[in-house]
């Protein structure tokens, strides 16, 4: 791929007022018109251009997102930006390049692979069938299509999943299946119990539905049974929220006795367990899924954001048999059906096998990823996991929460405070999650940690200048 040079237009009344970022774009455009710059060749780097045309970098920035406006180049991520192609469609994702410059660990992502090529196999596969295509555009049952279910859930089996196809809903992700559990199960004023540290997006959902969290304290294998124990009898919750596999925020995973614990608690107040296993499939050997052991006991939780890709929007939900048609109320009531078009795309990544690739290509990228974690921060107080997208961090007793968050942002690096996983009533702990997933190269993530395992060795009292 060559890299043109781009020479700016010749400073003519007609552009004088122009600002210089549109005058760029506008000469992209011309030399694209005559010719000079061909569909699919790369631009030059912001740097390179800048200091062609002795510009300043964000200048080169503004230009080449207003010529992506115009749709007559795009960012490819981790690739630069190139000239589009002739049949480029006529809308164009608005990537900016800063975001790959940021060391931003802030949220749990799958790193940034290329999956084009599986994708768009699997869409001509798809497109090859006009048949099903049309079939694929009308309504259908909520739950998913029968075959699509069994495709998904033959895949999970493989992997250790006691999933039942005739009973497993399609969802938009694990956000929407915890989303319909609790409209399908709770009502204003339930209780609910959670981990002492626990999903955001879980704890925001539920006190938007005015439902009542209450913590329950953690050891290194989760949810402590004693203290279950003594919440259920106080609180009489309806349901308890837990992530027993890589726990987010703390990586913690229950081990087999632990589960089997938890479940007869719950079995003897009555209480469903909801077992959240969005990083389910992350680990390569990993303890039997809750549903597994009680699946009358457990709803069960998953998807294939982590594993596959978030865009896919496409998760699941396995209830008890019993509340089998509350859900599939619930899930009539908000959306009717999940798209038949994406659990289709994800079925035949399955098929193909390229599921598999991409999982084993995040799991690989991941424990590389843990390794420069434990490179740079081994000597703190941190719990990670080597397929775990998130470390947790303790700080050390000199830095406050606060203070150190800010720190870190003022130098470049997001990192989420450990108040934002703390549910209302439970002391919030000195700690910080790193989603180290989320920098798009293993370069960021590295220039990141640099700077946290700087900050986190100096005290800040004693650290200051006058
Ligand atoms: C524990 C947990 N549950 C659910 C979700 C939502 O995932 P999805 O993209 O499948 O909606 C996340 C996302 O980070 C998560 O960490």
């Amino acid at each position: 791929m060559t890299i043109m040079n781009i020479a700016l237009i010749p400073n003519t009344s007609e552009h004088k007022s122009d600002p210089i970022y549109r005058q760029i774009a506008d000469a992209i455009a011309l030399q694209i018109d005559s010719g000079q710059l061909q569909p699919g060749s790369k631009l030059p780097t912001h740097r390179a251009l800048a200091d062609q045309l002795a510009v300043t970098v964000g200048t080169i920035t503004r230009a080449y997102a207003e010529a992506e406006r115009r749709g007559l180049v795009e960012a490819r991520i981790g690739a630069g930006t190139y000239v589009c192609q002739a049949n480029q469609p006529s809308w164009v994702y608005n990537y900016s390049e800063q975001e790959e410059e940021e060391c931003n660990f802030g949220y749990n992502i799958p790193p940034r692979l290329d999956r084009s090529d599986m994708l768009k196999q699997a869409m001509e596969n798809i497109a090859a069938h006009p048949e099903q295509l049309n079939q694929m555009m009308l309504y259908q049952d909520p739950q998913g299509l029968a075959e699509h279910r069994n495709i998904v859930c033959g895949w999970l089996q493989q992997k250790g999943f006691e999933l039942d196809p005739q009973r497993v809903h399609f969802t938009s992700g694990g956000q929407h299946a915890a989303q319909l559990g609790l409209a399908a199960f709770c009502r204003s004023g339930d209780t609910v119990l959670v981990e002492h540290v626990s999903y955001p997006g879980f704890l925001s959902l539920a006190r938007q539905q005015q439902i009542s969290i209450k913590p329950v304290e953690m050891d290194e294998e989760g949810l402590i049974p004693a203290s279950l124990e003594a919440a259920c009898r106080l609180y009489q919750p309806r349901i308890i929220y837990s992530t027993p596999t890589l726990q987010n925020p703390t990586t913690v995973t229950m081990g087999e006795q632990r589960r089997q614990d938890i479940l007869a608690i719950c079995q003897q107040h009555q209480v469903l367990f909801v077992e959240d296993d969005v990083n389910g499939l992350l680990p390569t050997e990993r303890p039997t899924p809750m549903v597994n052991i009680d699946s009358e006991q457990v709803i069960h939780i998953g998807g294939l954001s982590k594993c596959l890709a978030p865009g896919l929007r496409l998760g699941y939900i396995q209830v008890p048999t019993r509340l089998q048609k509350r859900l599939n109320a619930a899930l009539h009531n908000h959306s009717l059906m999940i798209s038949p078009l994406l659990t289709g795309i994800a079925c035949e990544l399955i098929i193909s096998g390229d599921a598999d690739r991409i999982l084993h290509q995040i799991r690989t990228d991941i424990t590389q990823r843990q390794q420069l974690v434990a490179q740079h921060l081994g000597r703190f107080d941190i719990q990670h996991s080597p397929h775990s997208f998130h470390v947790w961090l303790t700080l050390p007793d000199y830095w406050l929460l606060s203070d150190f968050v800010q720190a870190a942002n003022q130098q470049g690096v997001v990192v989420k405070s450990g108040e934002l996983f703390s549910p209302p009533g439970s002391t919030i702990p000195p700690a910080v999650r790193l989603a180290i997933s989320a920098p798009f190269t293993h370069r960021k993530l590295e220039q990141g940690l640099l700077i946290l395992s700087e900050l986190l060795g100096k005290d800040p009292i004693h650290d200051f200048t006058l």
